[in-house]
């Protein structure tokens, strides 16, 4: 979710510096390059080398020790950050800044850069609440700099009070936001994708299912994130490692996909239904392990809800995607499922091609939608298919707007 993206920590002195580690590493795990400078004070509370194991860089704190000849670090610093959050702030950095004073590393970097700066305050509730620092934060806010307001709690000093360091987790979740690319054609739309098979329980030891990869979902939730989806993907049992910034939920029967679809249909904007859901499954779960006999044996087996019928029935304001796979009549028998179910549009998967199908990193499509489109999409990688053809049910339902449903 932060790849690629560039945060610069400035580190000021209060017992809240521990908390900056966690954020430090929180933002690296998500994948920032963050860099690190900090103030003599910060350094009383934790040493450099611990923020320069969790950034991976260098950390900064004097501003005559140049590391690299050809540049100037506080200026190579305050270009090269795409964000700078002070964490902790201390009321001593507020009143600096707001005061255009620069005597050391993080106040002359705060000072030479271009990029937003976000100051995140700790400190004794007293001093939270004194005029003049009231006074600076409200000069900063004027001149365009964000402050993530510190939160209510037993304070280190033995008050209790405003003046906690905002949990490292909001930080993070506020970074990201900030990042998340406005303007494109999903921002603010929540998708909802299933993905995978299911399994359905015979004993504690076996199950039934089928050999569904779980890759195609998996690529329409890349794809809907990357065109700006707040995308949640409920997934059966696979083997693939999440795309980045989806939320996953991970379910294994067809009933608990149901209860995890249902929870997150009413908002919904868009579903889609890749999840090869099992049909049946056996009319009992053993408690034990059945044991084997000389005879032969059957498992009763009953039907499973079918879930994209029955968010059809609930269907409002959702654009509802169904999958099929078919292996002759591909584009009756899609038709018919697409009526049958009141979907919007169906991705039908002709199993006979030996390019697409099951586990293959390609598919061969053929969207239909109840507007009348029929479009076959030719063997390609199933990433390229997946945003080709969210791309088409945007611009079909944007430009169509005749879905009456
Ligand atoms: N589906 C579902 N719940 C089920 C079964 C299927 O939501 N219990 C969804 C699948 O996720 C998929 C679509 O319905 O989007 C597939 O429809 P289905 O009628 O099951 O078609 P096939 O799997 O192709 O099976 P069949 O041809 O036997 O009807």
């Amino acid at each position: 979710m932060l790849a690629n993206k560039k945060i610069l920590i400035c580190v000021t002195g209060g017992i809240a510096v521990y908390k900056a580690v966690a954020l430090v590493s929180k933002l690296s795990q998500a994948g920032a390059d963050v860099k690190v400078v900090m103030t003599k004070s910060a350094m009383e509370f934790v040493t450099p080398l611990t923020f320069q194991a969790m950034s991976r860089n260098d950390v900064y704190f004097d501003t005559f020790d140049e590391k690299d000849s050809r540049v100037i670090a506080h200026i190579d610093l305050a270009d090269w950050a795409d964000l700078v959050i002070v964490a902790p702030a201390t009321a001593n950095v507020i009143g600096k800044v707001a005061n255009g004073i620069s005597d050391d590393m993080v106040t002359t970097v705060l000072l030479a850069t271009t990029a937003e700066v976000w100051f995140a305050p700790a400190m004794n509730v007293n001093m939270y609440e004194k005029r003049s620092v009231i006074r600076n934060i409200d000069t900063l806010a004027k001149d365009g700099y964000r402050f993530i307001e510190p939160s209510e709690g037993f304070l280190a000093c033995g008050y209790v009070g405003k003046g906690r360091l905002e949990e490292p987790e909001k930080i993070v979740k506020l970074v990201q936001e900030n990042f998340v690319p406005k303007n494109l054609p999903l921002t603010g739309k929540k998708v909802v994708i299933t993905a995978g098979p299911t399994r359905e329980r015979i004993d504690p030891v076996r199950y039934v299912s089928n050999f569904s990869s779980g890759k195609m979902g998996y690529a329409m939730a890349e794809a809907a994130t990357k065109l700006g989806a707040k995308t949640i993907l409920v997934s059966g049992p696979v083997s693939l490692n999440p795309p980045s910034g989806v939320q996953v939920i991970h379910v294994e029967s067809a009933a608990e996909m149901f209860e995890a679809v249902s929870r997150n249909y009413d908002d919904a904007e868009i579903v889609i239904k890749a999840a090869a859901v099992a049909d049946y499954r056996p009319a009992e779960i053993h408690p034990q392990k059945i044991k084997k006999s000389d005879s032969d044996s059957v498992i009763n087996l009953e039907r499973t809800t079918d879930i994209l019928k029955t968010l059809g029935e609930r269907k409002q304001q959702q654009i509802l995607v169904g999958f099929a796979a078919e292996t002759e009549n591909v584009i009756e028998n899609g038709m018919g499922k697409l009526e049958r179910k009141n979907l919007d549009f169906i991705i039908i998967n002709d199993v006979t091609d030996p390019d697409g199908g099951f586990g293959n990193d390609t598919n061969v499509v053929t969207l239909l939608s109840k507007n009348g489109t029929n479009k076959l999409y030719p063997a390609m990688p199933k990433n390229d298919l997946a945003t080709l053809l969210l791309e088409a049910i945007i611009e079909e339902v944007k430009v169509g707007n005749s879905h009456d449903r």
